[in-house]
């Protein structure tokens, strides 16, 4: 096994490769997803020189990068919308979703924003008398992908940052870009969410097929490079789609499940196991605790009991790293960061997400290592405490749970590409074992706060294993009877067999 040290030096997260949200020049009505222009670095975060020596220090140090790629609305301050805006004669102007009014001048249907404070979809734009159609602020005009002059440019983008190296893309709203190209109204059942089997007419479309598959190509011409398509469907049926029936799309779709899953151990249990029965043969799965529009782990868990709430991030942080798939992981969950307090006079988004995106905490100094301006949003109340430097030589801390198990899964060939196969139903208990070759590794995770048990005999068990990790950093190495496994509260472990 490894030796302590490994896992406590300096630096040592194991990341293999870092998402960057848009850095792009933004008016930034949405945070950098409203872009002006998609070849070039916002001067408040630097230059293209600046990014070039970034990739290059990734790469260096064995980290690929993805860029965020914003594909289906530009900023209303992007030149194309503002050609595509100046007259109904303007080359520019099917380059997005224009219509007529209805006669009595309402919009031309029932389609809504993504943000609820935004309401409808669409904005009428009185020079030209005509509505546009934006699926998110009406700062961010969508698209018409329709027209092969915008996949054309789009296309373009790609290539940019293809071309001067990166490894990939996230691609933001993958399943948006496709609509009903005669843009009838949803139908009705749909105004509260989306319901099983009735096809929503303004996303998901089967033409968002036919245009991931030509990303694919494009991305397949360049070699060893990839996509995650940020896929914002909780159906999984519906979801996995989206890797391609010759797996010709996405080669990753975010599966945002966990976003949603109540915390107890038979619905994170079924979540996985549907998801794994449905992906096809080939696909690789995903998982995510949280992102920029989610709350973390310690916060979403929290349920008044702060205390508890760390435990339980703990278990999820191990649920992630030993499930099987790509793990995504968002800034501040390997310290256990919490949302931050926004107050009313600092709100700056129109979607209530400002919480989760306060600065990253890497010390107790002012600005939190993270900056020596002013951010554009309040440090976390608690980043004195809790922070990098705080947690660096400290092996009971957050930071040092996800080291360990970030290594020892870049050491495991089981957890990395084994087999996954969910063992027994203890109440309150999630365990499963990932095996490959001759490694076999039993991972039990008690979502309750009393001591559970498995019988690991009733589950054709090995009569006792080798306890690898646990949650609880008072828990002794050794040997562990698995006729009976006992975890503590909110404990989870991972035993070698
Ligand atoms: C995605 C992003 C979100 C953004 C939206 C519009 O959902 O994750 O932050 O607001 O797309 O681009």
């Amino acid at each position: 096994m490894a030796s302590h040290r490994a896992w406590t030096s300096p630096g040592s997260l194991g990341v293999d490769a870092i998402w960057l949200s848009p850095f792009y020049p933004s008016p930034m009505a949405d945070f950098g997803y409203d872009v002006a222009d998609y070849c070039d670095v916002a001067p408040e975060y630097g230059t293209l020189a600046d990014f070039d020596e970034l990739l290059a220090q990734a790469h260096r140090r064995g980290i690929r990068v993805l860029v965020d790629f914003v594909p289906n609305h530009t900023s209303d301050r992007h030149p194309w919308f503002v050609a595509s805006r100046s007259s109904r004669e303007d080359p520019r102007r099917d380059w997005y979703v224009w219509r007529d009014p209805k006669p009595d001048g309402s919009p031309p249907n029932n389609w809504r924003s993504i943000f609820r404070a935004v309401g409808g979809a669409w904005t009428f734009d009185h020079p030209t008398g005509q509505y546009y159609l934006h699926s998110f602020l009406p700062q961010q005009p969508d698209l018409d992908w329709w027209n092969p002059e915008v996949r054309a440019a789009m296309h373009d983008v790609l290539r940019f940052w293809l071309d001067r190296g990166v490894d990939g893309f996230r691609i933001d709203v993958a399943h948006k870009m496709a609509r009903d190209p005669e843009l009838r109204d949803n139908p009705a059942e749909l105004a509260q969410g989306d319901v099983a089997g009735i096809q929503r007419r303004d996303e998901d479309w089967p033409e968002v097929h036919v245009i991931l598959r030509e990303f694919r190509r494009l991305l397949d011409a360049y070699g060893d490079r990839m996509a995650v398509g940020e896929v914002g469907i909780y159906d999984p049926e519906r979801l996995v789609r989206y890797f391609g029936e010759a797996q010709d799309e996405l080669q990753l779709a975010f599966n945002f499940a966990f976003l949603v899953q109540p915390w107890r151990a038979v619905a994170f249990r079924k979540s996985v196991d549907r998801y794994e029965q449905l992906l096809p043969a080939g696909a690789w799965p995903t998982y995510t605790l949280s992102n920029h529009d989610n709350p973390r782990a310690r916060s979403r868990y929290a349920d008044g009991d702060d205390a508890g709430a760390v435990r339980r991030a703990r278990v999820a942080a191990m649920l992630l790293l030993t499930l099987r798939g790509t793990p995504f992981l968002y800034y501040g969950e390997e310290i256990g960061q919490a949302d931050g307090e926004v107050p009313a006079d600092r709100v700056v988004d129109r979607d209530g997400r400002d919480p989760e995106r306060t600065p990253m905490q890497w010390d107790a100094g002012p600005g939190a290592g993270f900056t020596s301006g002013d951010p554009w949003l309040p440090i976390g109340s608690e980043a004195r405490a809790v922070n990098v430097a705080a947690q660096r030589d400290d092996p009971r801390s957050m930071l040092s749970l996800y080291r360990r198990l970030t290594w020892f899964r870049r050491r495991s060939v089981a957890l990395r590409e084994g087999s996954y196969r969910p063992v027994g139903r203890a109440p309150g208990v999630f365990a499963y074992l990932r095996e490959a070759g001759t490694e076999r590794l039993l991972v039990a995770l008690n979502f309750g706060h009393a001591p559970a048990e498995l019988r690991g005999g009733d589950h054709g068990l090995p009569r006792s294993g080798t306890l690898e990790i646990s949650t609880d950093p008072d828990r002794g190495a050794g040997s562990v009877p698995l006729s009976s496994l006992e975890l503590g509260p909110d404990e989870g472990v991972v035993i070698r067999l």
